[in-house]
């Protein structure tokens, strides 16, 4: 057995409640995805310059931003969009970029043996339990030579709420991300070639909690981990958490760290 038979990230939240969320979702998300947009920016610029791909997929599209980036890189070539999200789909279907739109699973694709040259994903694959599937999935729909271009998210990913939850309660209150190391053991033992794997910190800064967990759940993106306390927040937890998260406030405001991950690997 390679590396990828172990992969240790347990206890995200069941795929239907990711893709009820992220429909949900549809029509906020482009309003409050900055970073998202950043950071795909960055992916789109780490592609290899050569890259002329036949058929592109765009894994886990979201709004269909980046389908509608990659359309305009390679005008001459067919579009894949793939999200679990039926809602996302809606949203991006009128809005063009790629030719189809399916409703699909990254950990099982609903596309054949070698039918593209290029797989992007954006920040789509850190809600996947199973990246080691993710994984074997993209060796198996990318054609010799192909790539996947993917970012996500590591430890690390707003661990200034995470800490300030811990001083509260001992709840599941922000989602679980896989290691670093896990991305890199994964990928190694993935039959692709690795081309590159880094990680690379963003920060926002927010005025106040409030406006942090307000964009986190306008993006799809609040906590749904199984471990998560049920019902409101009640008040005293409440101020409890706002003062536990004032001891990281830096003179730019409350500030919520991103540990992205940008990994480019090639089919052998
Ligand atoms: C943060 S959004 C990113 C959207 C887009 N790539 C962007 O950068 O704007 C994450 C997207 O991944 C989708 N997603 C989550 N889990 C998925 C899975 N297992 N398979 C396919 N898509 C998934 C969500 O529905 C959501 O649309």
């Amino acid at each position: 057995m390679t590396d990828l038979a172990n992969d240790p990230l347990g206890g995200l939240p069941d795929k239907r409640q990711v893709a009820a969320s992220f429909s949900r979702a549809a029509q906020s998300y482009d309003s409050v995805a900055a970073l998202q947009r950043n950071v795909g920016q960055q992916l789109l610029a780490q592609l290899p310059a050569a890259i002329s791909p036949v058929r592109w997929l765009d894994l886990g599209s979201g709004t269909g931003y980046f389908s509608r980036a990659l359309s305009e890189r390679f005008p001459a070539s067919q579009g894949v969009a793939v999200d679990i999200a039926e809602g996302m789909l809606q949203h991006a279907r009128p809005l063009g970029g790629a030719q189809q739109f399916i409703a699909g699973d990254a950990e099982r694709l609903p596309l054949r043996d070698a039918s593209c040259e290029l797989l992007f994903s954006s920040l789509a694959l850190q809600w996947c339990a199973d990246f080691s599937a993710v994984l074997i999935e993209a060796a198996r729909v990318l054609r010799p030579g192909g790539v996947l271009a993917f970012s996500s998210l590591c430890v690390g990913t707003l661990q200034e709420l995470r800490d300030s939850w811990q001083a509260v309660d001992g709840f599941v209150h922000v989602n679980r991300f896989r290691r670093f190391e896990d991305y890199q053991r994964l990928c190694a033992g993935s039959g692709l070639t690795c081309v590159s794997l880094q990680t690379t910190p963003e920060t926002l800064y927010y005025p106040d909690v409030r406006s942090l967990t307000h964009e986190l759940k306008a993006l799809g993106a609040h906590n749904l981990n199984p471990g998560r306390p049920g019902g409101l927040t009640g008040r005293a937890r409440m101020l409890a958490l706002l003062n536990a998260y004032e001891q990281f406030r830096q003179p730019q405001g409350l500030p919520a760290t991103y540990q992205v991950v940008y990994g480019i690997l090639r089919k052998g």
